[in-house]
């Protein structure tokens, strides 16, 4: 990444619009620009950050007015989630970060997804009778892949950054060791899961007062073990995670519990620098993330089968455009059950998914006026699709470089299990695995021989970090949490903005559907008119309303080159700022 030196220009266009407004260029007086909407951005002329966390995007957006790039401001973000936000900031999972370079050079993704251990078996998961055993892939030492995102981070930062590692790790150690004060989302998240974590004594002691009580809103939070761990990685790079001290932590606490990760799993983990996958829509081009995520593909996959539609005539949320879009996600979710999977280890065809001539194909079977039946694969039994926690940012500096990253432990604060001394939590991402091929995961996935277990292989994914470009110019990036309805909440962000023509808080913040095939179902937001569930009920489907959907967090730049940020208000401390 080249970073250019001269001081950034405001765009031409923000320019002329401050000066028929007589007074200076400020964020302020651009949302001008955006009078009479109903929802408003962030808006920045110089860089912008939305994530999850109101302190993460602080000390991101401090590192881009120093005059750090967007993949600076990344890794800074990326730490200080993971003191944050325990339930889904890591530096215990692992996830995917998407480059574009604001010069129009190409898109670079890298891959920081967990491994299986070495000792990992394709029936690790199964008893003795070959049934899938859910307990084990999920709240067990066995659950841990071999996290990622240290490494991850430090690729990024050390291929594309400007700043070195310590830098972007002194914010994430100070707000571990001063602390930082809980909002209730803190508070609520932990006594939510209150009898499953506190069954872990370091995570009790990691995460609860003495007491077992929790942290409320307004008090200081601290955590020294993770302080440590943090200034063990400033200290000696990733070694100072994937050997030494916290990898000693790390493999003691799988050897006391029967998990699977060794000195040597840490040492031989390796982030990979990939290909994102890349399709076109109207015009735009988007980017998004490849195997061993299945996002991307499938991203691609629905857009082309609905650009055969005039989805903004039939307008936003019309039981028209529903019943298109869950047609068409019935078709990629199917495929995604019987195809995808880690590349190093197994062919995929990828570009004949993400072939426009594949989705002239399946178009020509969708009727227009009638849903199918997804009658197929016998239907699974899905745990709860709530307890799913993932985490995603974007950026955008003053070079217009733009980065996306989503990053999970999983669940919910993972696997439950703290490195006992090193104050972190473990992912529980093994369950991603086909732990039996046909057999559903946590999500209602249906995995296939092509996700089964191997060592050292990366699990499946549908972590869809986006970033959509226009005539080589970034244009925008996005990308959400949710599991297995990541794939459609970045899909309708994508859509509301292209199709429907949404600023990006509208398209952030309006209802979502989701169908993924199995179990043959729309699920809809709060905000879907009950007419309209009556005409999707006439054509055929099943309507279930649900809790919301994902935590998109998303930057526009507009054709005049300002920066508008969406944050999700599903999530109560998402934040996007601007300068
Ligand atoms: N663990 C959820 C995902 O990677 O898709």
């Amino acid at each position: 990444m080249t970073t250019p030196t001269r001081k950034h220009l405001p765009p031409l266009t923000a320019v002329l619009v401050a000066l028929s407004l007589s007074i200076p260029l400020t964020p302020a007086n651009a949302d001008a620009i955006l009078e009479g909407e109903r929802f408003h951005p962030a808006v920045g002329l110089n860089g912008m950050v939305a994530t999850s966390h109101t302190l993460a995007t602080e000390v991101a957006l401090e590192v881009l007015k120093s005059g750090g790039n967007a993949i600076d401001a990344a890794v800074t973000a990326g730490f200080a989630l993971a003191v944050t936000q325990p339930r889904s900031g890591n530096i215990g999972g692992g996830g995917f970060m998407l480059i574009a370079p604001g010069d129009s050079s190409p898109v670079t993704a890298i891959d920081y997804r967990e491994t299986a251990p070495a000792a990992a078996t394709e029936t690790m998961f199964q008893d003795e009778n070959g049934d899938a055993v859910t307990e084990r892939s999920r709240f067990t030492h066995l659950a841990a892949g071999v996290p990622g995102t240290v490494a991850g981070l430090a690729l990024a930062l050390e291929k594309h950054g400007t700043i070195d590692l310590k830098t972007a790790l002194a914010p994430a150690i100070k707000l571990a060791r001063e602390g930082f004060v809980v909002p209730p989302r803190f508070t609520d998240g932990l006594e939510s899961v209150r009898d499953r974590l506190q069954q872990w004594p370091a995570t009790r002691a990691t995460f609860y007062k003495e007491d077992g009580s929790t942290y409320q809103p307004g008090e200081r939070f601290r955590q020294p073990e993770l302080a440590d761990t943090l200034q063990r990685i400033a200290d000696h790079g990733t070694a100072g995670f994937y050997e030494g001290e916290t990898a000693r932590l790390i493999v003691e606490e799988m050897s006391r519990n029967g998990g699977l990760i060794t000195e040597a799993d840490l040492k031989n983990y390796r982030p990979v620098e990939r290909q994102p996958v890349r399709g076109s829509y109207r015009g735009y081009d988007i980017y998004s993330m490849s195997p061993p995520s299945s996002g991307g593909t499938h991203i691609i996959q629905i857009l082309n089968i609905l650009e055969g539609y005039p989805m903004g005539e039939y307008g936003h949320n019309s039981a028209q455009s529903i019943h298109l879009m869950a047609e068409a996600m019935k078709l990629a979710y199917a495929d995604r059950s019987e195809y995808l999977g880690d590349t190093d280890f197994v062919d995929v065809p990828l570009s004949g998914l993400t072939d426009k001539r594949y989705a002239t194909e399946l178009r020509a079977d969708i009727d227009p006026g009638q849903a199918r039946a997804s009658l197929d694969i016998r239907a699974g039994n899905p745990a709860s699709y709530e307890s799913n926690e993932t985490t995603h940012f974007s950026i955008v500096d003053r070079w217009g470089n733009a980065v996306s990253n989503t990053y999970t432990i999983n669940f919910s604060y993972g696997s439950g299990i703290t490195v006992t001394g090193a104050g972190f939590l473990l992912n529980n991402e093994m369950d991603d695995f086909s732990a039996k091929p046909g057999v559903p995961n946590a999500y209602g996935l249906i995995g296939g021989e092509a996700n089964r277990i191997e060592p050292g292989k990366r699990m499946l994914s549908s972590m869809s970090p986006t970033i959509v470009r226009r005539d080589d110019r970034n244009v925008l990036v996005t990308g959400s949490p949710g599991g297995s309805r990541i794939i459609t909440t970045t899909l309708q962000v994508l859509m509301n903005v292209i199709d429907h023509g949404m600023n990006i808080q509208s398209a952030v913040s309006a209802p979502r559907i989701h169908h993924q095939w199995l179990p043959d179902e729309i699920r809809i937001e709060n905000g879907i008119s009950p007419d309209t569930i009556t005409l999707l009920q006439d054509m055929g489907h099943t309507v279930e309303t649900r809790s919301a959907m994902g935590a998109i967090q998303s930057i526009h730049i507009g054709d005049d080159g300002i920066l508008y940020g969406g944050a999700d208000p599903r999530r109560s401390t998402s934040s996007a700022q601007g300068y």
